[in-house]
């Protein structure tokens, strides 16, 4: 199925490592030009250069919404549009809510949730300009059991607070062509999840998991592929849960 991306101008936050990477890796493999944001430079530059010259790292915070907004004018001037913005970026807290801080809440809220709408925001301007857009949003299981296998009560907040930026943003912005979407995964293998599970939990995780294994990153960045391409142009408002049939137990 060709999914006509060639050429497309995608940015893709946190894409310095894990999902994002692989999300940006599957772009520039259809062909599109793909800015690599992160808050990690040299993740940044490691990653895109491993994708060749359609790949282009950009150092950002997703939580610094003056920075958003100068990278997606830096994107808009050199390509003149934007035609994909996945936001991805984000950070995980684990553990009990009595150990939680007050700062533990703010950071995540700053980066998993204001992050998205700073981002979405930036690139709404050029998005409505052309009159199309796609947005993609990485959600989490966690949004509809409040704390996932891994991420706490507080990550799971900033997850549902992203579902329904999802689904409000895609209603607004439906009439002026532009689609978004969220992806929801139970747990991934990458660096968020790695440090934190030991064998015996890593076992429980997978025992959890109806498929019986944790996810790849490269079938989370499938998923973008498709909302990210007119094969889902009908699609908008939804979090589809690539989980490994995680939520049906
Ligand atoms: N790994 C999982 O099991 C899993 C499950 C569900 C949802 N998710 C979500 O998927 C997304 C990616 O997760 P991952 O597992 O690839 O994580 P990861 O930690 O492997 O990669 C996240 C990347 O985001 C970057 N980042 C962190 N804060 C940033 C900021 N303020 N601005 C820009 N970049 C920043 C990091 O430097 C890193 O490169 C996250 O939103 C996460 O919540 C992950």
């Amino acid at each position: 199925m060709d999914l006509n991306l060639q050429g497309k101008v995608a940015l893709v936050t946190g894409a310095g490592g894990g999902i994002g990477a692989a999300i940006a890796a599957a772009l520039v493999a259809e062909g599109g030009i793909v800015y690599l944001g992160d808050s990690n430079a040299n993740s940044a530059v490691r990653a895109a250069a491993a994708l060749g010259s359609a790949a282009r790292p950009v150092v950002m915070d997703v939580g610094d919404a003056q920075a958003v907004l100068r990278v997606v004018r830096g994107i808009v001037d050199d390509q003149g549009r934007i035609d994909i913005l996945v936001n991805n970026a984000g950070i995980l807290k684990s553990g009990p809510v009595v150990d939680a801080s007050i700062d533990d809440w703010d950071q995540v809220c700053r980066i998993n949730l204001s992050g998205v709408y700073y981002c979405s925001k930036a690139v709404l301007a050029p998005m409505l300009e052309r009159r199309s857009g796609k947005i993609i949003n990485i959600a989490s299981v966690s949004a509809t059991k409040g704390g996932g296998a891994i991420g706490n009560v507080l990550y799971g907040a900033t997850k549902a607070g992203v579902v329904a930026l999802t689904r409000g943003f895609a209603r607004e912005l439906a009439p002026f062509g532009i689609n978004v979407n969220a992806i929801a995964p139970a747990v991934v293998d990458t660096g968020m999840t790695s440090s934190l599970l030991t064998p015996e939990s890593r076992r429980a995780v997978i025992a959890a998991i109806p498929l019986g294994r944790l996810a790849l990153p490269a079938e989370i960045a499938q998923m973008a592929l498709i909302l990210a391409s007119d094969v889902a142009a009908y699609v908008t408002g939804e979090t589809i849960a690539v989980d490994g049939g995680y939520l049906t137990k």
